[in-house]
């Protein structure tokens, strides 16, 4: 039986926003949730029915993790392949290991998403100074040097304009491997969110407008300005990953539009619930968050059709010291994380904004 129904328990590795988030849309639909995260006090404990503060590495208690829950889940990416495969050898794991296997390393990803027939910006591997300077040959610039693994909010990465650049690239990627991306000359990012059940059914989210501020999601605008050409490519081309993936719960598929062709590249993909999928907890019929646990129970999904207008705002850091403005606006939800400490950059709750359309 591949079907979790209501009153069953969903497992989720990690604790953060993303794993409460998961929580709660668990809770509404009759699901209770255990969460494992090696950081006590994570933000999905102050809302979840049970949980394990343990290291990835811990087999016993991931074992122990596993066999208390009818379904496991994650709320990111890197999570270690070992520790998936003691999860997945004692319970369904969903979505399985080729999702992390091709989200956790760049140069896998690339090659996953081009025999997908999606198209991405070109790219070279490098790992030496020697590597680079042939990659650099190949792909020109401005480009862009990524670690392979381990890179997010822009952490890991270098634009390269000038020969000057190139000399801290290896400082940058800290001489592990990486890849050298073509600068794509983007009009817009956007992302899909998609979803894909046990079954096979796939529903994909309204595209949504993405701004970033040092390299951190600031807004997502629905619907995107793009046109209804573009709109409906770009949520085949997020089908097609999801399928190709074998996948089973909500991904998050980055995209690069260039306006004057239409042309959309793939970024990345994030096997995982999305920040860029927030609006939909007030602007849509089903929240990501909804859809995801749908999706991993093997549930009919939901309506993915967007309520009007909507933006969503992170809150970084101290923004989240001052909410009476949002909590005074009768236009806004607010969302808060339930974190403590406000570092810079660090996200610590967001606001939607929903337009309704009559
Ligand atoms: N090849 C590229 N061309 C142009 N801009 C890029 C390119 N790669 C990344 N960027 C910019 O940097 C941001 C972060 O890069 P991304 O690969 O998504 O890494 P992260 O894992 O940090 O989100 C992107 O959202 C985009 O704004
Ligand atoms: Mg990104």
């Amino acid at each position: 039986m591949t079907r979790i129904n209501p009153g069953g328990t969903i497992g989720i590795m990690g604790g953060g926003q993303l794993g409460r988030m998961l929580a709660l849309a668990a809770a509404q639909l009759g699901y209770k949730c255990h969460i494992y995260c090696p950081e006590e006090n994570s933000p999905a404990f102050q809302v979840a029915d049970q949980k394990t503060v343990a290291a990835y590495e811990n087999e016993v208690a991931l074992t122990e993790f596993a066999q208390s829950v009818d379904v496991a889940t994650y709320e990111f990416e890197n999570v270690p392949s070992q520790t998936a495969a003691v999860v997945a050898a004692n319970t369904l794991l969903r979505p399985g290991a080729k999702a992390l296997a091709v989200s956790q390393d760049r140069l896998v990803e690339k090659q996953f998403l081009n025999e997908a027939g999606v198209e991405t910006a070109p790219y070279e591997a490098f790992h030496t100074a020697e590597d680079l300077q042939a990659a650099f040959k190949k792909i020109g610039r401005p480009s862009v040097a990524k670690t392979r693994r381990f890179g997010y909010d822009g952490k890991g990465q270098k634009l390269i304009k000038t020969q000057k650049d190139l000399e801290v690239v290896l400082d940058v990627t800290n001489n592990t491997p990486a890849i050298l991306e073509g600068f794509v000359p983007f009009d817009r990012e956007i992302s899909v969110i998609v979803a894909r059940s046990a079954s096979g059914d796939v529903a994909a989210f309204p595209v949504g407008e993405n701004v970033h501020t040092n390299h951190i999601l600031d807004t997502t605008d629905v619907p995107a300005t793009v046109s209804d050409r573009v709109e409906a490519k770009a949520k085949v081309m997020a089908t097609k990953v999801a399928n190709a993936l074998d996948y089973v719960g909500v991904v998050g598929v980055e995209m690069f539009v260039i306006d004057s062709t239409s042309q959309i590249i793939v970024n990345e993909i994030a096997p995982r619930v999305h920040n860029s999928g927030h609006w939909t907890m007030d602007g849509a019929v089903t929240s990501q968050f909804e859809q995801h646990i749908r999706a991993i129970c093997d549930l009919p999904l939901g309506n993915t059709g967007a309520l009007g207008t909507v933006r969503m705002k992170n809150l970084l850091g101290e923004d989240i010291l001052d909410l009476d403005g949002y909590f005074a606006d009768p236009t806004a939800s607010v969302h808060h994380y339930g974190k403590h400490d406000p570092r810079p950059g660090r996200k610590m709750g967001h606001v939607n904004w929903v337009k309704r359309q009559d």
